[in-house]
């Protein structure tokens, strides 16, 4: 097993009836009454979440903050920086899913920071954040995990880029996981958090067989439960259970525990937030366009891991290299089956860069960024990376 450090202090509140749990919470992180309630384009007017919120938040002075767009802009991030800023406020509450939350985590930083934050999200040397606000989050959609880990993802449309930031100042401090939200959740949206929490999954165990052999049956306890649960999920999303495991099973895909002690591979979500940051597509999607094609491209190299999950997860039987390459197709055809389109082609337009144009443009940024060797074996290649969106 690989050595590895485990810390996540965030407080998961999870079931029906928790949003009116919000005061004991906040009060437990602050002292303060000033709260600012950051949320996305709308959808919790519809669905009676921000109602509930602020039912819960009666007691406490709240500054609204809406607007934060799916793939949250880096500029609407600032502006709400510069508003918490200048009303001094104590506590931020995201309620929203991954976008509003991974806003909130760099609005909390930003805050603080001497500077321009997008010099961190690049990784210029000597930048950092070093302070932050406490935040914590009242998940509406269930997918990336954001609600429990320090990743954030931010875009910026005028550079056509989506980078990512981490640290230990981005863990909520609390997350409510009530999934009665999920009922109001448009079909699309149920099918990206199936697939983005499918997808964290096998990025962290899809690698080489690994000696921690808890993780690679958690790993594969995660990937069964949403192949059996997730389709019926979508034919009927106020079903309470079905939520409940879906909500769980994205929280655990990227908690932090699936990647303790395993080789750990990445490059599909690397590749696919240029796909978003240049086509538009959702997160999700990006993920399905490149995950089967980059699992051919390196077939040899994860054969073995490729067979264990062909084997246990689908049941499928046969020689090593036939499992592995019927356990991709299972795979596609999931994807396929949730309803998503994952052919690369079919997002690019007349009004969209060629097909070549999106490899040469990729490929050249992870040679600008230095990313040269991505995945577990360090085998993905700027070339690689350029032969993978080719066959997408
Ligand atoms: O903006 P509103 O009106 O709220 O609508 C949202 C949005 O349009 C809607 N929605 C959310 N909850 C709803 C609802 N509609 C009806 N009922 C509800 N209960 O859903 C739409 C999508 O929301 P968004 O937050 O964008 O979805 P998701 O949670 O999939 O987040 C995607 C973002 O997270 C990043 C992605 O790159 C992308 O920017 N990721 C963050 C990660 C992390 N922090 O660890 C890891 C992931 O791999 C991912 O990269
Ligand atoms: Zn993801």
């Amino acid at each position: 097993m690989l050595n590895f450090d485990h810390y996540n202090p965030t407080k998961i509140v999870f079931g029906k009836n928790t949003i009116e749990r919000l005061p004991e919470l906040i009060s437990q992180n602050t002292t303060g009454k000033k709260i600012m309630l950051v949320y996305g384009l709308g959808s919790i007017h519809k669905n009676g979440i921000y109602n509930q919120v602020v039912k819960a938040l009666a007691n406490f002075e709240l500054i609204e903050f809406a607007g934060i767009e799916a793939n949250p802009e880096y500029d609407t991030c600032m502006r709400a920086a510069k508003l918490a800023k200048s009303e001094q406020v104590d506590f931020m509450l995201a309620v929203g899913g991954g976008s509003v939350i991974d806003a909130v985590k760099l609005i909390v930083n930003a805050v603080y920071y001497e500077g321009e934050p997008w010099e961190v999200l690049t990784n210029m040397p000597g930048k950092s954040f070093t302070k932050a606000l406490p935040f914590g989050t009242v998940l509406t959609i269930p997918a990336t995990g954001s609600e429990s880990n320090t990743g954030s993802v931010i875009n910026r449309a005028e550079l056509k880029e989506k980078r990512a930031f981490g640290g230990v100042l981005n863990f909520p401090k609390f997350s409510i996981l009530d999934p009665t939200v999920m009922a109001s959740l448009p079909k699309k949206q149920l099918i990206n958090g199936v697939i983005d929490a499918f997808t964290h999954t096998t990025e962290q165990y899809i690698t080489y067989p690994s000696t921690n052999f808890l993780q690679e049956r958690q790993a594969e306890a995660i990937l069964s439960t949403l192949i059996e649960v997730g389709p019926k999920l979508i034919n009927d999303p106020s079903d309470y259970e079905l939520a409940s495991n879906v909500m769980w099973c994205a929280n655990n895909a990227l908690n932090g525990h699936l990647r303790l002690g395993v080789p750990t591979d990445w490059a599909t979500h690397m590749i696919g937030h240029e796909l978003t940051a240049l086509l538009g597509v959702d997160h999700a999607v990006s993920l399905a366009i490149v995950g089967p094609r980059l699992w051919e491209n390196q077939l040899n190299s994860k054969v073995d891991k490729l067979a264990q999950y062909g084997s246990r997860v689908w049941g499928l039987n046969g020689g090593v290299m036939e499992i592995a390459q019927q356990a991709i197709k299972k795979t596609e055809e999931f994807f396929q089956l949730l309803g998503v389109d994952n052919k690369l082609d079919n997002y690019i337009s007349k009004n969209t860069l060629s097909k070549i144009e999106i490899a040469d443009l990729i490929s050249k940024r992870f040679i600008e960024r230095n990313w040269l060797a991505l995945g577990e074996n360090k085998l993905i290649t700027p070339e690689i990376v350029h032969q993978i969106i080719m066959a997408c």
